[in-house]
């Protein structure tokens, strides 16, 4: 079966069609077509996402952009078997760009429609590598599974069992992890989306050999809620001590950021507060439910340091779980993920939903 999905949760048009070659618990896919258009350029200067012009955009780009990813196909609209399409969580004015055209598309082709999850696609963006094609294996030996889905929107901790039954077992209680990361870039003056700018600043200190016993102690953070017994995060905090900290820093000498010095120490202070806290949850639910898979995704599963932290922690801590995360292109918001969490979904219905009940879900949990 071929399926069309189309994501627009965010400020990514993002299309892609697949082909299911074998299907079953193994199924094979093959990508026909993907294209992933970024507004990051236009949304900088806000220093964030605005929604109304994330609508202007995908509203303007996804005519164009079906059109070019079924000429990659090679097919014609008529072909394609179900159309998936994000409908949460997100930007409401967002995500309802994708299902008003996929709608339309469904008026005029009557090709059925299946409801995703933006979330349960980052979860199923570990399978595609870099080749065209691509399997995924999902088989009783690898639960229970855990996901730490880390975006500019979610930071969260879900549990997996057998079927793919998501039980939540902790989440951000405020700002996700990505969007710290994006405010202390905009502390530290540098460009949006922060993530991978702050942690390009924090590699370069730990390249100078600068271990936490070499940072002044004025710049130490805390690491909010590491200790707490749940497995919610906090990074509201976080964020408001380094707002103190470039005030004070400031106070002193006003040019202190014209000095790339201080900033790379707290770009690598806050990326050691953020990441210990991730891992040090993680690992803790890992030996709580006896974890064999872990899956790390959405947009931060990209940063280096939290890749090597996690890995080596579950070495050193003897533990047995295989660790997944995306290939580099697929870390952000991408349709291929929509693809394959759609394919999921319409397996286990065997049928489209039902147009009048599919509705962006800005809010939609797991
Ligand atoms: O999943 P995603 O592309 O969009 C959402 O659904 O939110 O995630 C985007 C987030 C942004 O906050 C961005 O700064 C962050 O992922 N990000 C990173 C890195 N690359 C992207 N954060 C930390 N380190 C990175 N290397
Ligand atoms: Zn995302």
């Amino acid at each position: 079966m071929k399926i069309l999905a189309i994501e627009t949760s965010c400020d990514e048009t993002a299309i892609a069609v697949v082909e299911v070659k074998q299907e079953g618990k193994k199924a094979k896919f093959k990508i026909l077509g993907n294209e992933v258009s970024s507004q990051i350029a236009i949304h900088i200067p806000y220093g964030g996402v605005f929604p109304a012009i994330a609508k202007r955009e995908h509203i303007k780009n996804l005519p164009l952009i079906l059109e070019r990813v079924l000429k990659q196909a090679k097919i014609k609209i008529e072909k394609v078997d179900a159309i998936a399409v994000t409908t949460g969580p997100g930007l409401e004015p967002a995500l309802w760009t994708g299902i008003v055209f996929v709608k339309e598309i469904n008026k005029k082709y009557k090709i059925p429609v299946i409801p995703v999850n933006h979330m349960e696609g980052h979860l199923f963006s570990i399978f595609p590598k870099k080749s065209k094609t691509f399997t995924v294996d999902i088989n009783k030996t690898m639960f229970p599974m855990l996901s730490l889905l880390v975006s500019g929107g979610h930071t969260e901790l879900v549990l997996v069992k057998d079927g793919m039954k998501y039980k939540k077992i902790g989440q951000t209680r405020d700002d996700a992890a990505g969007e710290a990361f994006d405010k202390v870039a905009r502390m530290l003056g540098l460009p949006y989306p922060g993530g991978p700018e702050v942690s390009k600043m924090a590699a370069i200190e730990r390249a100078d050999g600068n271990n936490i016993s070499s940072r002044i102690p004025e710049i130490l953070l805390p690491r909010p809620m590491i200790h707490s017994k749940d497995y919610d995060f906090s990074f509201s905090g976080l964020k408001t001590a380094v707002l103190y900290l470039v005030r004070d820093l400031k106070e002193k000498d006003p040019n202190v950021l014209e000095n790339t010095n201080i900033k790379q120490k707290i770009a690598c202070e806050f990326e050691d507060a953020v990441i210990e806290t991730l891992v040090h949850k993680t690992i803790k639910a890992i030996k709580e439910y006896k974890i064999k898979t872990l899956i790390v995704g959405g947009g931060v599963s990209a940063n280096t340091y939290l890749q090597e932290q996690m890995l080596q922690k579950i070495k050193k801590e003897k533990l047995k779980t295989k660790t997944y995360f995306p290939s580099k292109s697929l870390t952000g918001d991408n349709a291929l993920m929509i693809a394959i969490a759609g394919y999921y979904q319409y397996k286990n219905k065997k049928q489209g939903s039902r147009l009048s009940s599919i509705k962006a879900k800005g809010n939609l949990s797991l």
